[in-house]
């Protein structure tokens, strides 16, 4: 590995991204801001949006998450419609890059990963390294997930994160950067549970003795903060600190990629 090559996984959430209250409708302002701030930092990095009010909503309606049911009128149509209205997100996105003259690339989910059973099998990241070598930003996103078995599911952007960090090669993941509409973890007051505090710095190894708060209410068919913090514990496990951060306060995303002070949650690696 040439540890001198180092990369930033960023992921934008799609709750942050999209008004989750309306099926296919971006917050614009928001998607604005995300992207100028990740032009402004010039950093190497790779982008992975989640589904937000484009995949949620479609594969909840047609119980992707849970596989292949003959039950389920026009499953299988369902599952090519919820790849599609990621596609028309994902393009919105690669537009606004490219509008500002910025070269980006996006690398379809679903033909990178496939599934054997529980299993996530990745290609070769080749393609995603020699992007980045060129200087183009690879642009993910959560999508549908073939299965060897013969049936589907969703892969989530946590879950691709988690894939990237156990097979990129050539690169050095310096830190993974999660986007969403909170400031970070939150635990309960113990003598107040109205009360909730920001944690805003934790090691790996502490995070499971947290009173977390579920802030989280809207429709998530990936599994809310529960399994985003086992994901964060896997990703820490490969030595890879982690970032949780308010992207709806404007600079956050800038700071957090320039390495400035900011008020978020930053999981420690313990030594
Ligand atoms: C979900 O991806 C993708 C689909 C539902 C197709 P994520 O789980 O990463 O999306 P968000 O960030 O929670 O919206």
């Amino acid at each position: 590995m040439n540890a001198e090559r180092s990369v930033i996984l960023l992921k934008l959430g799609g709750g942050l991204l999209t008004d989750k209250n309306k099926p296919l409708s971006i917050r614009e302002d928001v998607v604005k801001s995300a992207v100028n701030q990740i032009i402004d930092a010039n950093e190497k990095i790779i982008l992975i949006h989640g589904g937000g009010s484009f995949g949620h909503p479609l594969a909840k309606k047609y119980s992707i998450s849970n596989g292949i049911d003959k039950t389920i009128p026009n499953q299988i149509l369902g599952v090519a419609e919820t790849h599609h209205a990621m596609v028309k997100f994902n393009s919105y996105l690669i537009e606004k890059f490219l509008e500002n003259h910025n070269p980006v690339l996006s690398f379809q989910t679903s033909s990178l990963f496939t599934k054997d059973s529980e299993v996530i099998l990745t290609k070769s990241l080749d393609v995603i390294e020699i992007a980045l070598n060129l200087d183009i930003m690879p642009i993910l996103y959560g999508d549908i997930i073939l299965d060897k078995q013969g049936s589907f599911s969703i892969i989530s952007g946590d879950q691709i994160i988690l894939a990237l960090c156990q097979n990129l090669n050539n690169y050095n993941i310096s830190k993974v950067v999660f986007t969403m509409e909170s400031d970070g973890l939150y635990i309960i007051d113990k003598d107040n549970s109205e009360n909730c505090e920001l944690v805003t710095e934790c090691y790996s190894n502490e995070l499971d003795r947290l009173n977390l708060a579920d802030l989280g209410q809207k429709i998530d068919v990936t599994g809310g903060i529960k399994s985003k913090l086992n994901f964060i514990k896997t990703i820490c496990k490969s030595k890879i600190p982690v970032q949780l951060l308010n992207g709806l306060i404007e600079g956050n995303i800038y700071k957090s990629l320039k390495n400035q002070n900011l008020n978020c949650t930053n999981i420690l690696i313990n030594e």
